[in-house]
């Protein structure tokens, strides 16, 4: 049916979830068996809701402001993708965090019941950062035209938007990803941040981070230096932030950091597509515990 008329090429479904091959099989059953140490901190997010962001606000607040650090090698090294595997870049995650000193900032976009078995054991920091979905699925859209890593997707927006929807997409549903995580809003040692959030005031959701992971050494001139450094102009032009450098993404079609705006959804999606997300966002977000604050 409908579902399998969006196949690309490189796809496989692991528990019900579409991966693509550089998450094979092999790599998510070794992630669920990964040595969670107690001084990690996980950054949960679905894809495109702000993750490279995020890695380099928390790898900096964590490494005390070590800027020379951060210059010296890129954002995607010094905070592994945990159910990554690229052989061509001999990136895999699982690899750079078990051979990576703690504090370790691990990058993660599967939902809860992928993650690893001692997740709730050793009790790590999980920072999980939502991005309203009409913006995620803009940005989804224009990462699947740049990156020859989802098959070489081909098609316009109305196509994507349905594949979308239907969770037809790599890592899966975003409305299961989410419905997945929320629950845990307000457990001890979780934190959740949103995109729009960190977009309004950065410099205080920063500082409510250093609270959250117990830097609470760092001055207020580091911390609007953090802030700086993360805003979108200087992560856009800083070479270990954009991205430019890999291979699988063609950022001459769109880049990883295309535009870094609240609302671009305004400009692709119709009014009628508009309406039925809407109501399809109800129906599959109604056995959520409690309604989410998205702003958009
Ligand atoms: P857009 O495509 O809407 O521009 P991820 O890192 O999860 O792949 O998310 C990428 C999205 O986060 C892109 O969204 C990118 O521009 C945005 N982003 C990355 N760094 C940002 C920053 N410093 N400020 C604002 N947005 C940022």
């Amino acid at each position: 049916g409908k579902k399998f008329s969006h196949m690309l090429p490189g796809q496989h479904v692991y528990h019900g979830i579409l991966f693509f091959g550089f998450s094979p099989p092999d790599t998510l059953e070794a992630v669920r068996e990964f040595g969670v140490r107690g001084e990690d901190v996980f950054i949960v997010t679905y894809p495109k809701a702000g993750t490279t962001w995020m890695q380099e606000i928390v790898w900096l607040l964590l490494n005390d402001a070590d800027f020379a650090g951060a210059a010296a090698s890129p954002v995607y090294m010094r905070s592994p993708f945990l159910e990554f595997k690229d052989d061509v870049l001999k990136e895999v995650g699982l690899d750079i965090a078990e051979a990576m000193p703690s504090p370790r900032v691990i990058k993660t976009h599967l939902p809860l019941k992928l993650m690893p078995k001692q997740l709730f054991e050793k009790k790590p920091k999980v920072i999980v950062l939502f991005r309203n979905p009409k913006d995620v699925c803009c940005s989804y859209y224009n990462f699947y035209r740049s990156s020859s890593s989802f098959g070489d997707f081909q098609g316009e927006w109305p196509q994507f938007l349905d594949m979308f929807m239907e969770g037809h997409v790599d890592h899966g549903s975003w409305f299961d990803f989410t419905k997945s995580w929320w629950p845990l809003n307000g457990s001890d040692n979780f934190r959740f941040v949103f995109y729009e959030d960190l977009k309004m005031n950065l410099l205080e959701e920063v500082k409510k981070l250093a609270l959250f992971l117990g830097k609470t050494d760092l001055s207020p001139e580091m911390l609007t230096k953090i802030s700086d450094h993360c805003s979108f102009e200087s992560m856009k032009t800083n070479p270990m932030t954009n991205h430019e450098d890999v291979y699988s993404i063609d950022s001459s079609v769109s880049p990883l950091l295309r535009k870094g705006t609240v609302g671009d959804w305004k400009n692709h999606f119709t009014v009628q597509q508009n309406e039925d997300f809407d109501r399809e966002y109800k129906e599959k977000m109604s056995e959520c515990s409690s309604p989410i604050p998205f702003k958009y």
